[in-house]
């Protein structure tokens, strides 16, 4: 029997974890460093899904042998760094005892997201203020209640069930109780001296359901809900109390489920491998696991105590193909011609998820294949489908996504822009995490830029996020350092030519960063980044050309995503990203996917107008749409080749 090997990943102290923590696993000569890693439960950034091609993968061999044996220099792994230690977990197998030293850069998991920023604050406070008026109640169905009820005695000995739901009755129509709430009522009776909390869930228009008791020897317990947004790169998810609306804690983290790749192509070929669909389903559920702990810790420890069993409803929002995985149905047949899903819509549910275990979970209605329930929700919260005026919602996520409408009609398609705004495909990309650069101001004369990092005060850049890979690609072309083709066309201290004559643009030197390591963008980079630009711009100039529609007919662009500080607009026209629009057309809206969540998280009405708004909207696929190819080559060059649409 071959000898298997011992395993040590030591994972670098982060800004959470604040000090290093090492797994042990044992491996076989065979089995990458990167499957053994997932085993020994350390996730790792794999966009590429462990082709050897993203370079995100990279660790450090602190001791031992592993097989590869060159350096990559395609993947981002250097001569020096070769020397110094550095592989690609996903092409590197174990011949001998190794510890690994795995960078915070390189791990999925753990990457910590900023999500409750004075940004996201402020969109929530807007967006209770929209629902105030639409007549909705705050607690989406579900409220708690105290009633005192006359102990049994000899004269009246009605069961405990039907003197509580006489009782409730004068006030509310109650007509039933859950068999959980059952099985606790006659102890928590008699224990409180027969006065108790209920918790009621709404079941129809005017009655309810008692779902839990609770003595009213303790203090009330918060009912909490939660709003969870599954995006293909990022999980974001809010704990919220349902008797205000009230957000008490917030939260993000890497999906899990990156590490079986970047996009959504990548992860619905791994669902149809062996065993693949519980790998991904088990991935995102555990990271949900983790992100619900953190936010009911989070909670506690600023207001009253809630715990998992405390949270009574739940929302979820995500495109088709996450909606599929999450709740473990195969999405195989998405990618297949006539590129089937295998539900749009699903009533409320009970979940895998640590909840209360009567907590329903309400799921938003997808449309086609790769137009999902983040965009039905994001519709929603950008109030488009509400009015006259004639809107665009942009979303830029994994993947780009569009609507245009109004409240008469709402047309939707996904464009194949790619993971760049989420730093994928990007050689120093990131997410909009701490570190990341999310903004940037290059001199022209000198070529010196000025960044902004997310994080602390006294952050240093890790990498780049999509606002900062935004700005960074306008400056470049506004300081004449890059050319129509995204070429870079000047030399100096920033610019840097490889052996085979590929340039670079420094954006921050070793010295400068979080890690040692130069931040660079290069013509390799900033070629994935205009092809996805490309790909929003020629997909709304496809909608519209469809609808025989004028630019100009467009009253508000809703720019959607959590790509970092909000996008400049200027910058995102000059490159031809966006349309040229008069500037107060433009509205950076955040994480309209989050948002719609929360609406359906609090308010019925919200819930059902979302499943309506999915059951009417269009769904086109570009793929088959003739002209948008030539649209989309058209678009890739810097604003475009026909510069008279930017003038
Ligand atoms: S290079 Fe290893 S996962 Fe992409």
């Amino acid at each position: 029997m071959e000898e298997k090997h011992h395993i040590v990943f030591i994972c670098e102290p982060g800004q959470e974890s604040g000090a290093a923590y090492a797994y042990s696993v044992l491996a076989e000569s065979d089995e990458s460093l990167l499957e053994t890693a997932r085993r020994a439960g350390v996730a790792l950034d794999a966009p590429c899904g462990g082709k050897g091609t993203c370079g995100k993968c990279k660790v450090r061999v602190l001791s031992g042998s592993v097989s590869t044996n060159a350096h990559r220099a395609e993947a981002g792994i250097s001569k020096q760094e070769f020397e110094d230690g550095w592989r690609l977990a996903c092409v590197s197998c174990p011949q001998s005892d190794v510890k690994v030293s795995v960078p915070e850069t390189a791990r999925a998991y753990q990457s910590r997201i900023k999500a409750d920023g004075q940004f996201e604050n402020a969109a929530f406070t807007k967006l209770r203020e929209k629902l105030k008026p639409r007549g909705q109640a705050p607690h989406g169905g579900v409220k708690l209640v105290n009633v005192d009820l006359d102990p049994p005695s000899v004269d009246n000995p009605s069961a405990d069930r039907e003197r509580l739901l006489q009782k409730l009755s004068e006030t509310n129509r109650v007509t039933n109780i859950s068999v959980y709430a059952l099985r606790k009522l006659p102890f928590v009776l008699r224990e409180s001296n027969f006065s108790v909390y209920c918790v009621l869930r709404q079941t129809r228009p005017d009655e309810f359901t008692v779902i839990d008791v609770f003595s009213t020897k303790e203090k009330p317990p918060v009912i909490a809900g939660l709003a969870i947004d599954i995006g293909t790169t990022t999980v974001s998810a809010l704990l919220v109390n349902l008797s205000d609306g009230d957000i008490l804690a917030s939260g993000s983290t890497g999906n899990a489920q990156i590490r079986y790749g970047a996009d959504v192509i990548n992860r619905i070929i791994e669902s149809s491998k062996p065993g693949g669909m519980v790998r991904l389903n088990q991935a995102i559920t555990e990271c949900l696991c983790h992100l619900i702990a953190a936010l009911c810790k989070k909670a506690s420890g600023m207001y009253a105590a809630v715990t998992e069993g405390q949270i009574y409803r739940a929302s979820v929002t995500a495109n088709t193909t996450m909606t599929h995985l999450f709740l473990g149905v195969n999405p195989e047949h998405l990618r297949l011609e006539p590129y089937t899903p295998a539900f749009f819509e699903c009533g409320p549910l009970r979940s895998d998820l640590p909840l209360h275990p009567e907590a329903d979970m309400l799921i938003a209605p997808s449309i086609g294949s790769y137009v999902g329930g983040d965009i039905t929700a994001g519709v929603y919260s950008s109030m488009a489908f509400n009015t006259k005026d004639i809107s665009l919602l942009i979303d830029l996520g994994t993947n780009g996504e569009l609507v245009l409408g109004n409240n008469e009609f709402l047309i939707s398609c996904a464009c194949s822009a790619g993971p760049a705004f989420e730093g994928g495909g990007i050689s120093c990309g990131m997410r909009a995490a701490d570190g990341a650069i999310e903004a940037c101001v290059i001199d022209a004369n000198t070529m010196e830029p000025q960044i902004k990092v997310i994080g602390r005060e006294g952050q240093k850049p890790i990498g780049l996020c999509g606002s900062g890979l935004i700005d960074i690609v306008g400056e470049l072309f506004r300081a004449g350092i890059i050319n129509a083709k995204g070429k870079i066309s000047k030399d100096g201290e920033r610019i840097r030519r490889d052996e085979w004559g590929t340039a670079a643009f420094i954006i921050a030197l070793s010295n400068e960063t979080e890690n040692g390591k130069e931040i660079t963008l290069d013509e390799t980079d900033i070629d994935n980044f205009i092809r996805a630009k490309g790909a929003v711009f020629s997909a709304i100039r496809t909608m519209l050309a469809m609808l025989d529609f004028d630019l100009n007919v467009i009253e508000n662009v809703y720019v959607a995503g959590g790509i970092g500080g909000g996008i400049n607009i200027q910058q995102a026209i000059r490159i031809g990203m966006l349309p040229k629009l008069p500037s107060d057309k433009y509205h950076y809206i955040g994480n309209s996917s989050l948002h719609g969540a929360y609406s359906m998280l609090v308010s019925r009405e919200a819930a059902e107008t979302i499943q309506k708004t999915g059951a009417t909207m269009t769904y086109i696929d570009l793929s088959t749409h003739s002209g948008y190819m030539d649209e989309f080559v058209a678009a890739c060059f810097l604003p475009h080749t026909n510069g008279g649409l930017f003038d």
